[in-house]
This record gives structure tokens, C-alpha cells and sequence, in this order.
């Protein structure tokens, strides 16, 4: 697709007539019947739109081009945007609909570390305002709003923050705005995201909110373990999200489920549920594996966990809240954690705290209750629960059941601590506090399976 060529109703014809200008390494079956599905009729490297991989060139009007003629496509087969082999610096661009972003293998796109190029954008609604500062906040590296059939994908290639300088600012107090997320979908449907690495996000990595139907598959997230909030995945207000198959190392919780904050998400009420957390390995010691909250006033329901693998992190499924929060966390079922060096292997914080501004209701408390963990193995574990409801508002239906926890040779004495929780367990060691002490049965999982997006991911190589 030479640039600036006026784009024309597009037929195979055509399609082939790209592919072949292109010179792209797999464009059989570009013809509408044998193309796999997700895999997108037109196709061009961010090259034809004048951009440069050396690192050093500013592409973000080569981004922008590409991502505006390309859409374009959307209601012909859709359009794949490739990029090859190099570094690819850019300031914050959007994506569209019927898209693919591909990455080939060895493809870094770089953020730009110039604060001139991360325009300010709204706070989210459920937000009200920026998590750091009041008010706007800068732009996201990589968005959409109100897209469907959306794919980021390739060889394994790299979206890099490169946050340091926001990191050293945010330490320094010198941020007047809020950091800008690594990538943020907003009213978004059937998004994939698979085989592609994030490294070094501003603030959080991967942030899909409001959407539904999210496949997050093979994303490796990477940041220092001591970078602030540099959270791997949070499904934030959306339902129907999978995540299978990741490895996240990062300063704050690798997944954080959330649906906003206090009178703004309240009002916003829109859940996070129908979320499915498989094979993930973490590393994080100073957070969570995954945390349901703190941001919970739109309420959570339906997390599924399964398999999944912690090494040197803080805790395991840490549930948090606050007064003035509202809100639900319920229906929660945990099954199968492998855990090695961990401060807690259960931790619920009620009243998390962390409000938005002084209008929060003191009366909107959050409700939890159903909380199911079973086939829990852990070692080299300080403590096995902290378990924290709030006064007058408690934790309840919590059930634990199957868990050996084998203590570091610095374990505390006291090994649970539970205030304002109530629940069962069962086949526990070590032996639970009485608030937990009731005889119960092995803790429930859903028998059926959640059916989110494709069954199957496209396989396209571009
Ligand atoms: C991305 O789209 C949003 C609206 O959804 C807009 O506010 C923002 O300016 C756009 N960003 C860029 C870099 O074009
Ligand atoms: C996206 O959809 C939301 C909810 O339907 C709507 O409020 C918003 O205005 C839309 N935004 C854009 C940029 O179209
Ligand atoms: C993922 O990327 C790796 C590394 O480049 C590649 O070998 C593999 O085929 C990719 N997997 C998928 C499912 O695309
Ligand atoms: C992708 O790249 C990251 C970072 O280089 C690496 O840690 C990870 O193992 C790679 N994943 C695959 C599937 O090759
Ligand atoms: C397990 O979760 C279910 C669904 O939320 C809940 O009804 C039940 O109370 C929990 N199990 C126990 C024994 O508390
Ligand atoms: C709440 O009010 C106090 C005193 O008016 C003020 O110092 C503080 O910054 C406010 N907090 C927030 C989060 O707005
Ligand atoms: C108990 O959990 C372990 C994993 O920690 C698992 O291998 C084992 O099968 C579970 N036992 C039962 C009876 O489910
Ligand atoms: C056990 O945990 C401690 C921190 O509590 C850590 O220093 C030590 O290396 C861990 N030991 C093993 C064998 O992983
Ligand atoms: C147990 O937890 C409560 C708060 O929930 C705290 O006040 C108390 O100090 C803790 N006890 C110990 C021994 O850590
Ligand atoms: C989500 O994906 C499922 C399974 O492919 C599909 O049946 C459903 O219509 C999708 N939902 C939306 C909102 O696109």
C-alpha cells in the first residue's frame, strides 16, 4: 500500500495486488473463503508510511497514517499492520477495528520519553479522576475506544514504556498529571492479545476496561520488581476476560481484577466477571499474584483461577477493599496454586483505603463474600493468612480446603491472624484460626467452562 494512493473499494484483486506489492513472506489465501478467521485481508508494513526502525527517528505520524488509512479496511476483511525487525520509536498512537498490530520477531516499539508527545486525555468515568493526580491524565502508548475485532500478535516482538523517566519522576513528585497505561482498550469487543511482550510500562502494562470477550494468551510482562504500579494485567469493568499462559514479573500485583473507584465506579456499576486466570507465573515481592480490588466499587463476580504459579511474591489471591468503596466481591473460585517463597499465602485487606477525594460515602460498604481455594501448595512461606474483613461489614464464605503451606525457617509464630471473616476449611496445614476453624468440604469450582472469544486463536503469519 504505496502512501498517499487514494484507496479504492477493494476486492482480492486488489488484496493480492498488495500482498504481492508488499512482498509479504505468507498472503496465501487472501481470498475471503480460505482465509482463517482473524486473519486480515489487506496488509502493510509501517516502512510504506515513512517510518523508521532505528531507534531513534520519531514514527508517531507514520503510526497515525498507518492506523487511519488501514481503518479504512475495517469493512473489507480488515487490515494487518506489520512491524518488522528494529526499533520503532513513537509517541502514543490508536489502533481500530477489524485490525491487527503484528509484531515480528526482533520488532521493539519504543515509547517515547518526551512528555511533549503524551497528549492529556479524560479520566475514566468510573475513575473520576487520575489514579496519581486529580484531573486528566496523560495519553495511554497504545489505545482504542468503542473497537471490536481487534488483535495484537506476532513473533514474540516487544511494546516497550521504557518508564524510567516516568518512574524517576513519579518518585521525584514531579508528575502533575497521571501516568499513562502501556496499553488501554475502552469499550472494546473480542480482542486478542497473544505472543507479544510488554516490558517497562509507565504505570500498569495491559488495561482492557469496559470490554468484553478478551483473549490475553503467550503475553509475557515484564518490569523491575520495584517500579511503581507497574501492574502486568487488569481487567478493569469488563467481562468475559481470559488469561492463559503468561509470565509477568513486576513491581505491583502481575493481575489486578478492578471496576473502578469509590462514588465514581459506584455510579459508573459496571462489573468485572467472567474472568479466567490460567497458567500464569509470577513474580512480584512486593504485590500480589492477583488481586480482586483495590478498586472494586463496580463489583467483581465469577473469577476463575486455575493453575497458576507464584515465585518470591508477596501473596497469592489477595482480596482488598475499603469503606467507602460499595461494591461486591463474590463468587471467587481459586483451584491449583504452586507457590514458592511467599509472604502470604492468604491476604484480604478490608479496608484497603486509597480514596479519590473527600466525597467518598463512609456508609458504601463493600460486600464479600464466597471465596473458594483449593489444592494449595506452598514453601518457604512467612505466613500462611492474614485474613482481614472490616468491623461490622465481614468477609464471609470464605472456604479453604486442601493446602499444605511449608513454613521458611523465619515463619512467624502466629501463622493466621483473621479479624471480621467467617468461613470453613478443610485438610488445611498448618491449622487455621477458629474464625475459619469450621469443618468443611472440599471448596467448589464450576463445572462448566466459560466459553470467551475464538476457540481457537488465528494462526496468520503476515
Ligand atoms: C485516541 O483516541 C482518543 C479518543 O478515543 C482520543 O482522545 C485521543 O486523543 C487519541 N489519541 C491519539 C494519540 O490519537
Ligand atoms: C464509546 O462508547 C461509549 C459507551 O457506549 C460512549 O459513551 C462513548 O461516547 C463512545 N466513545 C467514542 C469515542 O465513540
Ligand atoms: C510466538 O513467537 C515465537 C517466537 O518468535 C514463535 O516461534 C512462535 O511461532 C509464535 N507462536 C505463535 C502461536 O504465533
Ligand atoms: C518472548 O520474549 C520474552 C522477552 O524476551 C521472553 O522472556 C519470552 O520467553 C519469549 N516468549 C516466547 C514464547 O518465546
Ligand atoms: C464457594 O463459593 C460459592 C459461590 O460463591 C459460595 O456460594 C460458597 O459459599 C463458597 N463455599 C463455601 C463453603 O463457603
Ligand atoms: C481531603 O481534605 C483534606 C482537608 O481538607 C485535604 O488536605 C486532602 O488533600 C483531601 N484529600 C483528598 C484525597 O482530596
Ligand atoms: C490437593 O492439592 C494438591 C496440589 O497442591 C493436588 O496435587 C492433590 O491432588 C489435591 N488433593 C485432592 C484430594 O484433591
Ligand atoms: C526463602 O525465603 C526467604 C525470604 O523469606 C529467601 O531469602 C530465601 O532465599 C528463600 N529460600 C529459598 C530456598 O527459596
Ligand atoms: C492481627 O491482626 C490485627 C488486625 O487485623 C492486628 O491489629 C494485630 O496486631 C495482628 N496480630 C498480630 C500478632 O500480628
Ligand atoms: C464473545 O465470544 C463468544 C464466543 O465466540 C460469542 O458467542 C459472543 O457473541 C461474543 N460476544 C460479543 C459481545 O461479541
Amino acid at each position: 500500500m504505496a502512501t498517499g494512493r487514494s484507496l479504492r473499494p477493494a476486492g482480492v484483486a486488489v488484496a493480492v495486488a498488495l500482498c504481492a506489492a508488499a512482498l509479504l513472506a505468507s498472503c496465501a489465501g487472501a481470498g475471503a473463503s480460505s482465509r482463517a478467521a482473524g486473519c486480515r485481508k489487506h496488509v502493510a508494513k509501517v516502512t510504506e508510511y515513512g517510518a523508521v526502525g532505528d531507534g531513534k527517528r520519531l514514527n508517531t505520524a507514520a503510526f497515525a497514517k498507518a492506523v487511519a488509512d488501514l481503518s479504512e479496511r475495517a469493512r473489507d476483511g480488515g487490515a494487518a499492520l506489520v512491524v518488522p525487525k528494529g526499533k520503532w520509536l513513537t509517541g502514543p498512537f490508536n489502533l481500530t477495528s477489524h485490525f491487527t498490530l503484528y509484531l515480528d520477531e526482533g520488532a521493539e516499539i519504543l515509547a517515547s520519553q518526551d512528555m511533549k508527545d503524551w497528549p492529556l486525555i479524560a479520566p475514566l468515568p468510573s475513575y473520576g479522576r487520575g489514579r496519581d493526580e486529580p484531573g486528566p491524565r496523560y495519553s495511554n502508548f497504545i489505545a482504542g475506544s468503542n473497537l471490536t475485532d481487534v488483535i495484537i500478535t506476532g513473533k514474540n516482538g516487544t511494546i516497550n514504556g521504557q518508564g524510567q523517566v516516568w518512574w524517576d519522576k513519579y518518585h521525584a513528585k514531579e508528575l502533575k498529571f497521571t501516568r499513562g497505561y502501556l496499553l488501554e482498550l475502552l469499550y472494546s469487543d473480542n480482542i486478542i492479545i497473544s505472543n507479544v511482550t510488554f516490558v517497562d510500562s509507565p504505570s500498569w502494562n495491559l488495561h482492557p476496561t469496559y470490554c468484553t470477550n478478551v483473549t490475553i494468551s503467550g503475553v509475557t510482562v515484564l518490569a523491575p520488581v520495584h517500579s511503581p504500579n507497574t501492574d502486568g494485567i487488569d481487567p478493569d469493568s469488563s467481562s468475559h476476560v481470559k488469561i492463559e499462559d503468561c509470565y509477568i514479573v513486576s513491581g505491583d500485583d502481575c493481575i489486578a481484577v478492578k471496576s473502578g473507584w469509590d462514588e465514581y465506579g459506584i455510579k459508573f456499576n459496571m462489573p468485572s466477571q467472567h474472568i479466567v486466570i490460567k497458567r500464569l507465573t509470577c513474580i512480584s515481592p512486593t504485590s500480589a499474584m492477583i488481586a480482586l480490588g483495590s478498586e472494586m466499587s463496580g463489583g467483581i463476580r465469577d473469577v476463575r483461577a486455575e493453575d497458576n504459579v507464584a515465585i518470591n511474591t508477596e501473596s497469592a489471591v489477595r482480596v482488598k477493599s475499603g469503606v467507602g468503596r460499595g461494591g461486591f466481591v463474590k463468587d471467587i473460585f481459586v483451584r491449583g496454586l504452586s507457590l514458592h517463597t511467599m509472604k502470604w499465602v492468604f491476604w484480604m485487606t478490608g479496608n484497603y483505603g486509597q480514596h479519590p477525594d473527600n466525597s467518598s460515602d463512609p456508609n458504601a460498604m463493600p460486600e464479600v463474600t464466597g471465596i473458594n481455594y483449593s489444592d494449595v501448595f506452598a514453601e518457604n512461606v512467612t505466613m500462611a493468612g492474614r485474613m482481614e474483613g472490616i468491623p461490622n461489614d465481614p468477609y464471609t464464605g470464605i472456604c479453604i480446603s486442601n493446602v499444605t503451606a511449608r513454613l521458611a525457617p523465619d515463619a512467624k509464630k502466629l501463622q493466621w491472624n483473621c479479624t471480621d471473616v467467617k468461613g470453613v476449611t478443610s485438610d488445611v496445614d498448618p491449622k487455621p484460626c477458629p474464625e475459619l476453624g469450621a469443618e468443611g468440604k472440599p471448596c467448589a469450582f464450576p463445572e462448566e467452562e466459560l466459553v470467551i472469544g475464538p476457540p481457537e486463536l488465528p494462526k496468520c503469519s503476515y
